[in-house]
């Protein structure tokens, strides 16, 4: 059985990825930005990946409509409204100010829009989001650490630091310094790992990074050491499975290491990466899993745990939102009993 508002917190959403191509025309037109098509279905029948550099090179283009506060408010308030009808109740969201300032966006402009949208929607829609600052890792060390220099005047605005773009080719080795210098900041660390390179990449975001959370991590699980560490410290995994199949990462959900990865004991979390671009948000994926692998409501529901015992959120949030998990699923299983 399908249901789509399990509670659940979204650890892993790129704001960039949530351009839907409706509002991506709509900005186009706004700022005069050209575009290979003005039909929101057409620029849609162009998303087909071969890889994750395939998608950035999409991605990045698109990135060209954001020119204002408004634009950065407009495109954060639709993911969060998107958001709380799949049953988001905490996202925490990365978002990667070096695209904005190559476009020549100043961080003020970033960070004024985005921040407004998340206490508005806070106050609006009742949903709980923070930000994380995303390094590129492509544009390398000293770039990533020139603009956590650069972000701290909005050090309030953020609550941690992540890393993403192209992977393979730029191991977390090269951003020692900028996470350091984030850890004694006093910001949380967390970093895209094992998506496309190996479970070696993983091994150095955990030792050299430092991080709490590794995001996707799904080639973890051809390492048994590595899972036998990540059992052990209960490090949690943000797994995207409806991105692993566009990106090619897995060839088919069927062959996805989800199973695996659970039945290994690891602490996965399911969230939808860039859900304008894979057809799918928070609630989509969470829906493919549970039909693609015939999860139980209680395999569900600790899906749903998983996502707030991972968050950055205090103790008592958390045991909070975990009680409405519970909550969630004695009322479905009265329902499938007919009670
Ligand atoms: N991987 C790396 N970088 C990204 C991704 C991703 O899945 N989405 C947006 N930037
Ligand atoms: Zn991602």
């Amino acid at each position: 059985m399908t249901v789509a508002t399990w509670p659940v917190a979204e650890l892993h959403v790129h704001i960039e990825g949530t351009l839907e191509t409706e509002l991506l025309v709509t900005l186009a037109r706004r700022n005069n930005v050209a575009l290979p098509s003005y039909d929101p279905e057409a620029l849609r029948e162009l998303y087909r990946f071969t890889d994750l550099q395939s998608f950035l090179d999409i991605y990045y283009a698109n990135l060209a409509v954001l020119r204002c506060e408004n634009d950065f408010y407009d495109l954060a308030m639709a993911y969060l409204a998107r958001a709380t009808r799949a049953g988001v109740r905490r996202a925490e969201i990365f978002f990667d100010p070096q695209t904005h300032l190559a476009n020549g966006i100043p961080l003020a402009v970033v960070f004024g829009g985005l921040s407004r949208a998340l206490i508005d929607a806070r106050r609006d829609l009742g949903i709980s989001a923070d930000l994380i600052l995303c390094f590129l890792r492509h544009l390398g060390g000293e770039a990533a650490l020139e603009t956590l220099e650069a972000a701290v005047p909005y050090l309030d605005q953020i609550i941690g630091v992540g890393l993403d773009s192209a992977e393979v080719g730029f191991p977390p080795s090269l951003f020692t310094e900028v996470f350091a210098r984030a850890g004694a900041l006093g910001l949380h660390r967390v970093a895209h790992a094992g998506e496309e390179g190996g479970p070696d990449y993983v091994h150095e975001a955990l030792d050299l990074l430092g991080v709490e959370r590794v995001d996707h991590g799904i080639r973890a699980i051809e390492d048994p050491g590595l899972v036998q560490i990540l059992r052990e410290r209960q490090i949690p995994l943000t797994v995207c499975p409806l991105s692993n199949v566009c990106l090619h990462a897995t060839p088919t959900l069927a062959e996805h290491p989800l199973p695996a990865m659970l039945a290994a004991g690891l602490l996965v979390t399911i969230s939808s990466d860039d859900p304008a671009y894979f057809g799918g948000y928070v609630d989509d994926n969470l829906a493919a899993v549970e039909r693609e692998f015939a999860l139980s409501p209680h395999q569900m529901a600790a899906l749903a745990r998983n996502s707030f015992r991972a968050s950055f959120l205090p103790e008592a949030e958390k045991r909070r939102h975990i009680a409405a998990v519970d909550e969630h699923l004695e009322g479905l299983l009265r329902l499938t009993s007919g009670a």
